[in-house]
């Protein structure tokens, strides 16, 4: 029996606000396509295409087995909790407590609730772009503005001092530095941050600094990623963190992700998670705790790391050799961010980004992420979390198709 709409049921104005995640749209249509017997080579994916580290599924077998599943402490095991604390301690170099760090489900979930407790209506969070998709929806969700500040290719995706100056003001309430970046895969180093912060202090000294730091074990070619408590030792202050073991231990589907922050903001965090969530699934949390004690993991984590350092040599050399394309090297993260303006020219061929990459999964059977997505039209995001093979044939499949189009002056 069909049911009956007797009236209908208005989404409110807060919800009706937020964009539908793009990544998610092309995974789907790429979804449909392999449902239709296609062969889609996927260079849109946010996660590893590695499977977890053994260990974390041995230690939630064994729990699962042996043990009822309760509840889990609303702001995370404490044996956890502590774990994290002592491993991002050492890490940044300044002494966290259990009650300065909780654990979410996942590290969109820690961005969320962070939000949620402390923006006011009209307060403003800077966000760089080209920017994860979830940034600014987060924001408009928790009744803040998002601040878009461009970053270019020319300086390597870093938002500059001058850049970042301009958007300060005295509403802002938060500065959002993601490094390593997704989409762009930029890093940032210690005098980047340091600069940042001058103007920062100069323009909004009651501005915090967000650091995303979910993609901070995945770096390459030489680079290390620059703790922000680090960087600015001694000015610190306001400077919050959000890590997690998604990316880097390969476990997004077990939605664990931590927040470091003064007491009372993840005692507020935790009242707000316990009337939402609850504390993390109970199982995740013990293959978190695997996955950072255990040191299998942190040996296949490094496995992982390489095989990702060879992908990134790999696309970056393929996308060399196609004419018109621009890229910057990404210091970390698994995602190549390509400007490819010169094959917009509309007319026989697709006119954006969001047309191109419509045509090369539908054409050529590709999938990758325009970067209107990202807040940075006539780009795409192409991950190379995938195999070695489809990133050869992608990237051939790409270069010949890129070779029937007509382009720019
Ligand atoms: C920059 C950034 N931050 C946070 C997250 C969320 O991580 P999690 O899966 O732990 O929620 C992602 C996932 O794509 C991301 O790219």
């Amino acid at each position: 029996m069909t049911r009956r709409v007797i009236s209908e049921l208005p989404v409110n104005a807060r919800a009706a606000a937020i964009r539908p995640s793009a990544t998610l749209a092309v995974a789907s249509r790429a979804g449909d396509l392999r449902a239709a017997g296609k062969e889609v080579l996927d260079f849109s994916a946010g996660e590893p295409d590695f499977p977890p580290p053994p260990p974390v599924g041995e230690a939630v077998a064994a729990m699962v087995a042996t043990r009822p599943i309760h509840y889990a402490p609303v702001a995370g095991l404490p044996e956890l909790r502590d774990v994290v604390a002592a491993e991002l301690s050492e890490y940044h170099g300044q002494r966290f407590t259990r009650a300065e760090v909780m654990v979410n489900c996942g590290a969109k979930h820690s961005l969320a609730g962070l939000f949620l407790v402390t923006l006011e209506p009209g307060d403003e969070v800077i966000v760089v772009s080209p920017y994860w998709v979830s940034y600014p929806e987060m924001v408009k969700l928790a009744g803040g503005a998002p601040r878009i500040v461009a970053a270019t290719i020319d300086n390597g995706w870093r938002v500059t001092p001058e850049a970042l100056a301009a958007a300060l003001g005295p509403r802002t309430r938060y500065v959002v530095l993601n490094s390593p970046s997704n989409p762009t895969g930029a890093g940032y180093r210690e005098a980047d941050l340091q600069a940042l912060f001058e103007v920062i202090e100069a323009r909004a000294p009651q501005a915090w600094i967000l650091c995303d730091d979910i993609y901070r074990k995945l770096v390459y070619d030489g680079y290390e990623h620059v703790s922000a408590f680090r960087a600015l030792a001694g000015r610190s202050e306001q400077v919050i963190v959000v890590d997690g073991v998604s990316k880097s231990h390969a476990m997004t589907g077990y939605r664990i992700g931590f927040l470091v922050a003064p007491a009372p903001i993840i005692a507020a965090v935790s009242r707000v998670q316990g009337q939402m969530t609850s504390g993390a699934a109970t199982p995740s949390q013990v293959g978190a705790l695997a996955a950072l004690r255990d040191p299998r993991c942190a040996e296949a984590a490094a496995a992982m790391q390489t095989a990702f350092a060879r992908r990134r040599a790999l696309s970056l050399a393929a996308l060399a050799a196609i004419p018109g394309l621009r890229v910057h090297p990404p210091e970390g993260a698994f995602y190549v961010f390509v400007d490819v303006r010169d094959y917009l020219v509309g007319g026989e061929g697709p006119a954006d980004d969001v047309a191109l990459a419509t045509w090369l999964l539908e054409r050529k059977l590709v999938a990758t992420v325009p970067g209107t997505a990202f807040g940075a039209p006539g780009h795409l995001r192409i991950s190379y979390a995938t195999s070695d093979e489809a990133l050869r044939e992608g990237f051939s499949r790409i270069a010949e198709a890129l070779a029937e189009l007509p382009r720019g002056a």
